[in-house]
């Protein structure tokens, strides 16, 4: 099979993934699956203040969705929930200096299990979620 073009920031992220791991007590947990290959990601977020000072993750998938999974943990730190609602998987794969087309949709799982763990953190806090997570995407 020939080799994909990953970028040196893809293959860093997949062979050093930042944030593996768990968060006990976490503020909100996504957890979601790609339909495409069936490959999973769970996501948990630690929020104090309405800043997320914590994010790890556990990805049973391939080295775009462990890599893309990795780098959203790293983005989203210290950031406002408002800023982390923000981030789209195009941000992610651009963060990583791009993904392979037929790769794209791997980045999905970032998207879905960031936007999952803040309507899990929403809910906690007995508020509804300002956007839809059943929302159709459309950034492939
Ligand atoms: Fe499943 Fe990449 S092939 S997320």
């Amino acid at each position: 099979m020939p080799e994909l073009p990953y970028s040196e920031k893809v293959m860093d992220h997949f062979t050093h993934p930042r944030n593996v791991g768990e968060i006990i007590n976490a503020s909100g947990i996504g957890n979601v699956g790609n339909p495409i290959c069936g490959d999973v990601l769970k996501l948990y977020i630690k929020v104090e203040n309405n800043i997320i000072i914590e994010a790890k993750f556990k990805t049973y998938g391939c080295g775009a969705a462990i890599a893309t999974s990795s780098m959203v943990t790293e983005l989203i730190k210290n950031k406002a929930i408002e800023e982390a609602l923000q981030i789209s998987n195009r941000m992610v794969a651009e963060a990583l200096g791009g993904l392979p087309p037929i790769k794209m949709h791997c980045s999905m799982l970032a998207e879905q299990a960031l936007k999952a763990a803040l309507a899990d953190y929403y809910k906690k806090q007995g508020k509804e979620p300002p956007f839809n997570i059943k929302e159709k995407h459309n950034n492939l």
